[in-house]
């Protein structure tokens, strides 16, 4: 092994990911959300891996620009729409549909002409209170931009659900209800559904999926992974043991003095640390897989290096090269980001760009 700690991503199972992200929803279009250098697998490679994807969608100009530069030709959503002029005209050059959620983003597109106006998603505000036209402005919106001349090649419109991964969907239907009544009559293909919404208990339909998470097999439910949801994980993030060191008891390990051996121990100090994303709170305890078995963190996260307890007896063979999942198949990134108190999205966006991605 030439690296260290290294980030190994699953092509297969990204295509994999998308093939069951498909059966949830037969007929209906797959937008691929890439954003945050595809949720730290790769912008590129993740975009490049996925030929079947009907659309990428990525929060930021300079993201779209990143995949067009590598030869991507499928239709490129801007999330977050443009907000200047200038940021329009890019858009136009490397044609990317655009979001627009705002009245100045209107005026832009208006005061253009006749510059073409790209395929055009009316994002409508159903109670996130994030982006969007409030319902009672999306009738107003609709008929400025189909009154754009040249005329956008598409009009269509979108939500996004806040709380899709809670089971009592309550505030997913009353999303739908809305996002329903404000748009009664107008034409355009509809995109409300994320992973949560693909997955989850309330039916959301759509002609336009919108999954990020899901196709880097992760769930995004409080309990459970993404192998309950018949998904494969994409991103393994690996690394070795760099020493071994018998600690005798009653002697602590690392920052803080936080750990103390109950007798005699076996530790074995692995290369991964918060420099490489791994979130510090982890608290002892936490599963660490070395040469496939679990073994529990002890003590504190530092920046290079992590201490793992291997007296146990299935550990007798752990040695300075063996090698360490820190998650991927077992433990799985929800169960990290559990541990951690926050949501694998946070985790896997977090790997650090000393990480090298290697694709598999
Ligand atoms: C507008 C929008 N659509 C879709 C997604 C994808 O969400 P998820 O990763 O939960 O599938 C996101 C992600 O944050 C988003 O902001």
């Amino acid at each position: 092994m030439s690296r260290l700690i290294r980030a190994v991503i699953d092509g297969g199972a990204l295509r994999h990911n998308l093939e069951v992200i498909r059966t949830r929803a037969p007929g209906a279009r797959v937008m691929a959300v890439v954003k945050a250098n595809a949720y730290g697998h790769g912008l590129e490679q993740t975009a490049l891996a996925l030929p079947g994807a009907d659309s990428f969608a990525v929060a930021r100009l300079e993201e779209g620009v990143r995949l067009r530069e590598r030869g991507i030709s499928a239709p490129i959503v801007l999330l977050e729409g443009i907000f200047t002029d200038e940021q329009l005209r890019e858009a136009r050059r490397y044609d990317f549909e655009l979001v627009v959620h705002d009245a100045l983003q209107v005026e832009l597109l208006a005061a253009a002409a006749p510059l073409e106006p790209p395929a055009l998603w009316i994002k409508i505000d159903t109670g996130m209170n994030r982006l969007g036209f409030r319902p009672e402005a999306v009738r107003q919106a609709h008929q400025r931009l189909g009154a754009l001349r040249p005329a956008p090649p598409a009009i269509r419109l979108m939500t996004h659900l806040a709380c899709a991964d809670e089971p009592d969907g309550e505030m997913t239907r009353a999303q739908l209800a809305r996002f329903q009544a404000s748009t009664r009559g107008l034409t355009g293909a509809v995109s409300i559904a994320n992973t949560a919404g693909i997955f989850g208990a309330v039916p959301v339909g759509g002609d336009w999926l919108r999954p990020g998470l899901a196709l880097y097999g992760v769930s995004p439910f409080a309990r459970g992974t993404g192998r309950d949801l018949g998904l494969r994980p994409v991103m393994s993030l690996e690394t070795a043991v760099i020493a071994i060191r018998s600690v005798p008891r009653g002697e602590t390990v690392g920052y803080g003095a936080l750990w103390r051996a109950q007798r005699d121990a076996r530790i074995a100090i692995v290369a991964a640390g918060y420099g490489d994303g791994l979130p510090r709170n982890l608290p002892s305890g936490t599963p660490v897989a070395i040469a496939g078995r679990i073994a529990p963190l002890c003590g504190r996260v530092s920046m290079d290096m992590i201490a793992v307890d291997v007296s146990a007896a299935e550990h007798a063979a752990v040695a300075v090269g063996t090698p360490v999942v820190l998650w991927g198949e077992d433990p799985a990134v929800e169960t990290l980001a559990r541990a951690a108190g926050t949501i694998p999205y946070e985790l896997l966006c977090a790997v650090s760009q000393r990480v090298p991605l290697e694709l598999r």
